[in-house]
């Protein structure tokens, strides 16, 4: 099992505005599609900003366990030949995917629809994560779980189908990572697989299935979800993947770029996928002042360079419906509600409770931490905000998980006492840079410091 065996204590204080214009890393989701589709199709993909972070790397080397060729070629640049659709190789060993939830349960997809073996494990955050989800619909489709570790957690022993069995299936929750399973196993199936959500998630897969040459139907579902349906074992070829920057790791020099006073900074590139851009809807609510300025394309999917300057805020309600859209947001989100004037409400956040961490608690902890008040009422977070006041100075406990880290720094560079984490190595699975990008900027960090 992987794990960071040093902590890396650090610290943040405030240290005047943060100035420049910053590119932040390729998009994680798309960054672990384009490796797997890679994989799956015939010929060679060629793949430009890649996030290299530890865990998309972690899933470079299970798409090299499972038959690929995947080879670096410059910064971000990759090339990966597949393998095929029904040709995987059986792994030799076990796939580690450290902290990640997304590798690993899409790989789990793909292994189930394949008739091969394969043991899934990772880091003691993983180790903790719900795997039934995933589980429950593979099984149906004619996978076996081999050997799982208690209440079907990793690590697990995931026998794939001899024949894959095409299903229509309702995720109980809206998971663009229970979605994308299926579809993957789907893709080894003959006939058609359907995934029914009702609350529409991320839909980095369908485009990137599209993109390979895969037949796939969507339409809407009720109110606010919708019913994908793609025709299984189709040939994905080779394709050439442009990723753009991560809507999710620009959130904090965003958010950083709001609380800082006089901070007035460009975000490049940012991906404006409408399913990934609930945060930034919600600090326009919250009166942020961020400009869209050039909008483009890149990779199929929308992008804009950002204007963001420092604002004061206000509270707001965000509503249930909106939070697949910014499910990684919320920790950065509490922390700009601590510096807005009055009460922010997030509604219907029981997802938080299994990401890296249990993110409500963490965010809670840290808050009270910081000397800003917050509770935790059913499934909602409720934050008292400090009118642009916010004392900080205590140390925040990260749990293993990158985002608690990253909002905790960018608190301390508005708070009076500045803030510490007890440990920012995780923050290289997703933003590796993060550091080194935030000083670009002017703002003082101490990474490795308490
Ligand atoms: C992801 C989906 C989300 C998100 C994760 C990345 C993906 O998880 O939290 O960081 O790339 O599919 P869920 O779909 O399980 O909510």
């Amino acid at each position: 099992m992987s794990a960071h065996p040093t902590p890396v204590p650090s610290f943040s204080r405030p240290g005047g505005p943060l100035k420049g214009a910053v590119r932040v890393p390729g998009d994680k989701s798309m960054s672990h599609r384009a490796l797997i589709f890679g994989l799956l199709a015939v010929g060679e993909t060629r793949v430009q900003g890649l996030l290299e972070g530890e865990d998309v790397l972690a899933t470079a080397s299970a798409a090299r366990a499972l038959g690929a060729d995947v080879t670096r070629t410059g910064e971000g640049e990759w090339t990966v030949r597949g393998v095929g659709v029904g040709g995987l190789t059986e792994p030799a060993g076990v796939l580690d995917f450290g902290n990640a939830g997304t590798g690993s349960r899409l790989m789990m997809g793909v292994v189930a629809g394949h008739p091969v073996t394969a043991t899934f494990d990772g880091d003691a955050s993983l180790r903790k994560r719900p795997m039934r989800r995933i589980l429950d619909p593979l099984v149906q489709m004619g996978a076996r779980v081999v050997s799982e570790a208690e209440g079907g957690r990793c690590p697990i022993t995931l026998e794939g189908a001899r024949e894959a069995v095409p299903v229509v299936y309702e995720t109980p929750v809206a998971s663009a990572q229970i979605k994308s399973a299926v579809l993957l196993a789907g893709l080894n199936a003959p006939g058609k697989t359907t995934v029914i959500e009702r609350e529409a998630s991320r839909d980095h897969t369908e485009r990137m299935l599209r993109h390979f040459g895969a037949e796939v139907e969507v339409e809407p579902h009720g109110p606010h979800g919708r019913r994908v349906t793609l025709t299984g074992q189709p040939e994905l070829r080779g394709s050439h993947i442009v990723i753009p920057a991560d809507p999710s790791s620009a959130a904090f020099p965003m958010v950083a770029a709001l609380v800082a006073p006089g901070s007035d900074v460009i975000l490049e590139g940012v991906m404006m996928n409408p399913l990934r851009t609930g945060l930034f809807a919600t600090l326009a609510e919250m009166g942020a002042d961020i400009e869209v300025l050039a909008r483009a394309s890149e990779g199929g999917e929308e992008t804009a360079d950002l204007r963001v300057r420092f604002s004061r805020l206000k509270g707001v309600d965000v509503p249930a419906e909106r939070a697949p859209s910014m499910i990684d947001e919320y920790p950065v989100l509490a922390v700009a509600a601590a510096f807005a004037e009055g009460e922010t409400r997030m509604r219907g956040l029981s997802e938080l409770r299994v990401k890296e961490s249990d993110r409500l608690a963490a965010i809670a902890g840290g808050l009270a931490q910081a000397g800003v008040d917050a509770r935790i009422e059913g499934d909602d977070l409720i934050v008292r905000g400090c009118a642009g006041d916010v004392r900080g100075g205590g140390v925040a406990a990260t749990h293993l998980d990158h985002r608690i880290a990253m909002s905790f720094l960018v608190l301390g560079l508005g708070a009076r006492e500045g803030m510490k984490i007890d440990d920012a190595a995780m923050i290289a699975t997703s933003f590796p840079a993060f550091g080194p990008l935030m000083a670009g900027l002017g703002a003082d960090i101490v990474m490795g410091g308490d």
